[in-house]
């Protein structure tokens, strides 16, 4: 017997799983299922204890009622496929809602966007930076849309921890959903079960998470695909002052995955500025160089921009180690030393499918052989996945397939065999990588932090700030192609400070001058990089210059030196260090002469024109919130150009 289970309380809870026996739980607990269960009315109450047990009856669940299916020639895999209205984040539909607006978003020099009345969300306040709800109008939503919004359903309480159990920088979330496909895939997201129900003590250690799919039973909308969800009504609400997430109408990762978005990035990174540390939009990879000195670095890109891929990076160069520690958020506290800790909140990876392959990344291919699972991919008869860049043999010409619509498909069909934002769910201790760090629970010290974006013009392979002030106003002025991952249509280059523009839990002027405010006498400041592996030929219509994925360590091992003081490999430009020419390593790296010197170089006339838009974009949208400090640098690049 499993040392959880000897305990008797816990015992008890267990064999009353499905018929709930609330005195057993936590009195916090008990409130807040209590007061939810009230208005939502629910059939029945599930507390998970999240043994392999109950993992196991809720896909057969899920199997039996026809929204997962078992892939039969891989190990414990299974897949998802959704309504095609709900297949990634919707950033239209999330908000922030705060007593003060001014708390949660920069006000607009001119006004606000537009919002489309088809939302559903009474004056909801839009911004480039986030959007804005007041505690009334919220009030209004939630009326028209929980009042039993789980009839017919099971409503599962989902205890998790973010961070190993009882870490130092881990905290407690609670999700209550009528969803198991959400439970499925919070078991691998997060430490969930009767482990953290001894951790919470009362209603303010944990964050309180509301999920539903928002199709009470009976219902006379049209299911697709088993997937219920409610498109027109969805909506990702964040109440920082009830320590609050409520998400209606998605099913979708990062709409219902509490966790992560909501959790570890809003809510953490308001969490974050008031306790004084960092919650990032970032992965943390350990480095090792053939002389077997290891280091830790973090790195924010936007949503599928190359997070998970650097994470788990193959190097090309030979000596050179990557271990990973986490793909997609980094919480990061300065300890009493001064060195900046940081620990992987997650415990599986949400990862995005196209793209991945033996080439690219053999390490997440060998992570998610078993007790994954897929979204939205394509499959074979037999039960295999299949994505756009998977492997070119893998499905031979002519071979048929079912596609993420669940039609037939071969090579020839017009459409992708697999949505763009089709992911994975695999637990993180299956990567044959892991960090032996990962868990540690008062994290690894970080040395360097990388920004980055998709840049096909202008933006070089790689910079570096001068200073900790320099490197704020770098991660400020990311800028980055839409990708899948959210509702955005087309390739526009958008703005994405710090990566973290879908993710900010407070105003972004505020969110400046708290990186800002982390630089303190005695304190170990990483050093602040950009890269670029997405710079395309003729002036960015072109293919990619860099071929990016393992070869991506040259970058990494330049960076390695640069922490190590390294002076010799670096001259100064306007934009910051680059590389001195023939001091990157290039060896064995098969690209033409002019293509490295085209991913090298700095065109004056992009320059001011890229400071021009960014200054433009500040003003508009930080407008009065934007501390001088991020300006003044944006001035010094400026000049530093106007003296060349
Ligand atoms: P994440 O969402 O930030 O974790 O991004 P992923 O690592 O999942 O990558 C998203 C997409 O970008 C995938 O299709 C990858 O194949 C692609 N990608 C990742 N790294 C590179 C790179 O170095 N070069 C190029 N060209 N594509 C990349
Ligand atoms: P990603 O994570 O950053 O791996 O794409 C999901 C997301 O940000 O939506
Ligand atoms: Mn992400
Ligand atoms: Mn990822």
């Amino acid at each position: 017997m499993s040392p959880v289970l000897a305990d008797n309380k816990m015992l008890k809870l267990k064999k009353s799983c499905y018929k709930c026996n609330m005195t057993d739980l936590p009195q916090g607990l008990q409130n807040f299922i209590e007061e939810k269960a009230r208005v939502c009315q629910p059939d029945k109450i599930h507390i998970c204890d999240g043994s392999i047990e109950e993992y196991n009856a809720l896909l057969e669940l899920l199997q039996v009622n026809g929204s997962l299916q078992k892939l039969e020639k891989m190990d414990d895999c299974w897949l998802a496929l959704t309504d095609p209205k709900d297949v990634a984040r919707v950033e239209s539909r999330t908000f922030i809602c705060t007593k003060s607006m001014r708390d949660t978003i920069p006000t607009p020099k001119h006004g606000f966007k537009e919002v489309d009345s088809s939302l559903n969300l009474r004056n909801l306040k839009c911004t480039a930076l986030g959007n804005w709800m007041s505690p009334e109008d919220l009030e209004y939503e939630l009326g028209r849309r929980l009042p039993g919004c789980m009839k017919g359903r099971t409503m599962y309480v989902v205890p998790y921890s973010m961070g190993s159990v009882g870490g130092s920088i881990s905290k407690i979330g609670v999700e209550l959903t009528d969803s198991p496909y959400v439970v499925c895939n919070m078991r691998i997201m997060t430490r969930m079960g009767i482990k953290i129900l001894g951790k919470i003590e009362d209603e303010s250690v944990f964050v309180k998470c509301l999920h539903t799919v928002g199709v009470p039973l009976p219902t006379k909308m049209t299911i697709v695909n088993n997937w219920p969800c409610n498109p027109e009504m969805t909506m990702v609400a964040h109440l920082p002052e009830k320590n609050e997430v409520i998400s209606f109408g998605s099913g979708y990762g990062g709409n219902s995955l509490l966790g992560k978005k909501c959790f570890a990035l809003r809510l953490g990174s308001i969490i974050a500025k008031r306790e004084g540390w960092m919650a990032e939009h970032m992965l943390i990879l350990g480095i090792t160089n053939p002389q077997g000195v290891k280091k830790y670095i973090a790195a924010a890109f936007p949503s599928a921009c190359g997070k998970t891929n650097l994470a788990m990076m193959t190097p090309s160069v030979p000596g050179w180690k990557i271990e990973c520690v986490g793909d997609d958020i980094a919480w990061m506290k300065f300890n009493e030393k001064g060195e900046l800790r940081a620990i992987n909140p997650e415990n599986g990876f949400f990862g995005v499918c196209p793209g991945t392959s033996n080439s690219t990344n053999p390490i997440a291919m060998k992570t998610i052989q078993k007790h994954t699972i897929f979204t939205n991919v394509a499959h074979t008869a037999d039960g295999e996945v299949y994505w756009e860049g998977m492997d070119d043999n893998m499905v031979s010409h002519g071979e048929h397939l079912i596609s993420w619509k669940g039609k037939d498909w071969t090579k020839d069909s017009k459409e992708p065999a697999a949505h763009p934002n089709s992911r994975f769910c695999a637990p993180a201790e299956q990567c044959p990588i892991i960090d032996p760090n990962w868990e540690s629970p008062e994290g690894v010290p970080i040395s360097a932090i990388i920004f980055g974006g998709r840049r096909p013009q202008g933006v070089p392979l790689i910079y570096e700030a001068f200073n900790w002030e320099h490197g704020v106003y770098i991660g400020a002025s990311v800028k980055s192609e839409a990708t899948a991952a959210a509702e955005h249509k087309g390739k526009v280059i958008m703005h994405d400070p710090f990566a973290m523009r879908p993710f900010f839990g407070y105003n972004f002027g505020d969110y400046c001058k708290h990186w800002l405010s982390l630089s303190k006498e005695g304190r170990k400041m990483p050093k602040i990089f950009h890269v670029n592996w997405f710079r395309k030929s003729d002036n960015g219509q072109g293919s990619f210059l860099w071929p990016g994925f393992g070869e991506n360590i040259r970058v990494l091992e330049w960076i390695f030196k640069r922490t190590d003081g390294d002076d010799s490999i670096a001259q100064k430009t306007p934009i910051g260090y680059m590389p001195k020419v023939d001091s990157f390593d290039m060896e064995g790296l098969n690209i033409p002469v002019g293509c490295i010197q085209e991913l090298f170089s700095l065109d004056k006339q992009f320059w001011l024109g890229e400071l021009e838009e960014i200054e433009k974009y500040f003003d508009q949208n930080v407008n009065i919130s934007m501390p001088n400090e991020v300006l003044d640098q944006l001035s010094s690049i400026r000049e530093r150009f106007l003296n060349i």
